[in-house]
């Protein structure tokens, strides 16, 4: 008689070879079926990968990660497709290149800017959550979205996650942003503010002139123009007062599947709120298989942290943000235990790109820190943005404790995912990502990716090459942006560094590393000092060519023109512009 914890071992161990040779054996077709997992994704947003414990930070406390890390796997190469929200998200979700899906622009704008924006996730692209959905999984959505809501009409919800896949929806349809706080001042809203007090001043100059010309008696006006310029000056003012509450009614709003719930939304009950929904989602889906999306409103500013963690860490506002995350974190993965959930479901955690070194409250650091890597978010090549925590568990498969050195990407969860799920990576498309299941589980020692392209808008920033044979990992940069002159290595004063245009440096030659030697990107290689130069890049630009050769011209879906706010498409729960409403008042 085999006791029974015996024979769940056994049982375990005869998968973990099975699906093993499964995956070496038969890449397509493969049947899973009679045991998928579930799948729990967790993704931080601009978290940086010099933060987490178990990639080396000694100072901020993240035990929920780094425990999760020791019971699974850990990439240490683990890659974001951009180093912006928007395009990097949808590449996570459909496993493409966001220049494939056209989630990228050509003129500027990284991410999209306003709910009411036409822009978002092409209807005809196909999530891992649709394709799961359609095997029998409850798939939901619990956090930020980010990738757009409606095409033409406020509701026809075109991109919003309930087409794209999900089933439920909890969260922000848009992202957390410096107007979201009360304290928070963002870049659009100065921008948006700036034109409006300008021309407020020049009208009242203007009055002022007429006044005065009229008591000098100089100027033979009638009284009428002036008082139209004072009236004029004054609601000019007065619309850039309000330019900061419209920014909030419009984009800080909270919605559960297609109905707002909270808008604006208060950011201090957010943890709370979709804590509660990870919650009941996973009790109600407890008898099915389920995949659920957490996606973090943590730790992108303005770092909304709940009072208890304030002032608890050794990092100011930011560490104390993150330490609230990792909190999170050990409550979900607590309440899957609880739920008796934990054996059977696949659990990711990760970040959408790299911490921002722009993010700056005075002269503290207010953005996350990417450890030993250069740059950080919004630059398109440079490791820092782009290199992310990537961890994988899922007890008794996966190896407890293996940390792996590949190359890999956030794309890569995509065939993954369908795959284990018992779905099909569609084929009437190129899908980038690359099944990691074989390198998990120790089947193969080299992930699937020999090349891998670092975009900025559609713009091909850098490539990496793994050769193989040798263990180098080339890293050729066509692009890049130039730093503030502090040199600090960073783009001081504008939000994120730009991907085109003047204010980026363009190489010819490219810029040439070896990150197995250098990962800091610090000493770029010439003819003189790499005898293997000419042939990198010849070999580089030859796997560019294949991979141009494979792009297809799609609408771009983050130009101004998409990108920009549409009166007819703004979400509204009260009566426009009237948008007020609080449903989550029983909630908590
Ligand atoms: C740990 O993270 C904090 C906050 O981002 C950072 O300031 C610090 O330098 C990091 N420490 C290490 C050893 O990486
Ligand atoms: C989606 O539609 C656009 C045109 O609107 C087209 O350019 C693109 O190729 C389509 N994508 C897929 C994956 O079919």
């Amino acid at each position: 008689m085999i006791h029974p914890r015996r024979s769940c071992l056994l049982f375990r161990s005869w998968l973990a070879v099975t699906l093993g040779v499964l995956a070496v054996r038969t890449v397509d077709g493969r049947d899973v079926s009679g045991f998928r997992p579930n799948f729990l994704l967790l993704m931080a947003d601009d978290l940086g990968i010099g933060d987490i414990g178990c990639y080396g930070n000694d100072t901020i406390r993240t035990p929920h990660i780094d425990r999760l890390a020791q019971d699974g796997v850990r990439l240490t190469q683990h890659l974001a497709a951009a180093s912006v929200c928007t395009p990097s998200r949808a590449a996570f979700l459909t496993g493409r290149y966001p220049v494939r899906s056209g989630m990228v622009s050509s003129d500027g704008l990284r991410v999209l800017q306003w709910t009411a924006a036409p822009g978002g996730l092409p209807p005809n692209e196909t999530t891992f959550a649709k394709i799961l959905r359609d095997r029998g999984y409850a798939t939901g959505l619990v956090g930020k979205w980010h990738l757009g809501l409606s095409c033409a009409s406020a509701s026809d919800h075109c991109h919003h996650p309930l087409s794209h896949g999900f089933d439920h929806f909890f969260g922000m349809p848009f992202s957390m942003m410096a107007d979201c706080a009360r304290w928070g001042l963002s870049e659009k809203r100065v921008r948006l503010e700036r034109p409006l007090r300008w021309g407020a001043q020049a009208v009242a100059l203007a009055a002022l002139t007429l006044t005065a010309g009229k008591l000098a008696r100089l100027l033979p006006v009638p009284w009428r123009p002036v008082t139209w310029a004072v009236a004029l000056a004054a609601s000019l003012w007065a619309a850039s007062c309000s330019v900061g509450t419209l920014i909030v009614h419009a984009d800080c709003f909270l919605m559960r599947n297609r109905g707002i719930t909270e808008q604006p939304m208060r950011p201090a009950r957010t943890a709370p709120l979709m804590l509660r929904e990870v919650s009941s989602f996973l009790a109600r889906n407890r008898a099915r298989p389920f995949l659920l999306f957490v996606s973090f409103l943590h730790c992108h500013t303005p770092l909304v942290t709940t009072e208890s963690f304030l002032g608890t860490s050794a990092h100011g506002l930011y560490g104390d943000n993150v330490e609230e995350m990792d909190w999170m974190v050990g409550q979900i993965l607590g309440t899957l235990d609880a739920e008796g959930l934990t054996s059977n479901t696949l659990v990711y955690f990760t970040s959408d790109h790299g911490g921002s070194l722009e993010a700056q409250d005075g002269n503290s650091q207010y953005g996350g820190w990417n450890g030993i890597y250069k740059g950080g978010k919004g630059m398109g090549g440079w490791e820092g943005g782009i290199r992310v925590p990537g961890i994988f568990r899922w007890p008794g498969v996966l190896p407890a404790g293996r940390v792996i050195h590949e190359p890999t990407s956030l794309m890569d969860v995509f065939p993954t995912v369908v795959q284990l799920g018992g779905g099909e990576v569609p084929r009437d498309r190129v899908i980038d990502g690359r099944d990691l299941l074989p390198l998990m589980l120790g089947a193969t020692q080299h992930s699937d990716h020999e090349f891998l392209l670092h975009y900025c808008e559609k713009f091909l920033h850098a490539t990496r090459w793994h050769q193989r044979d040798s263990g180098a990992i080339w890293k050729v940069h066509y692009r890049t942006p130039v730093f503030h002159p502090d040199g600090a290595g960073a783009c001081y004063g504008r939000g994120v560094c730009p991907c085109s245009g003047d204010s980026v440096a363009h190489h010819h030659p490219p810029l040439l590393f070896d990150l197995s030697r250098d990962p800091s990107e610090a000493r770029a290689l010439t003819p003189d000092t790499e005898p293997l130069f000419h042939q990198v890049m010849a070999r580089v630009a030859r796997a560019v060519e294949d991979h141009r050769r494979t792009l297809r011209p799609v609408p771009l879906q983050l130009n101004a023109r998409e990108n920009s706010w549409r009166a007819w498409l703004q979400p509204c729960c009260g009566t426009f512009p009237l948008c007020w409403c609080d449903r989550e008042t029983d909630a908590l």
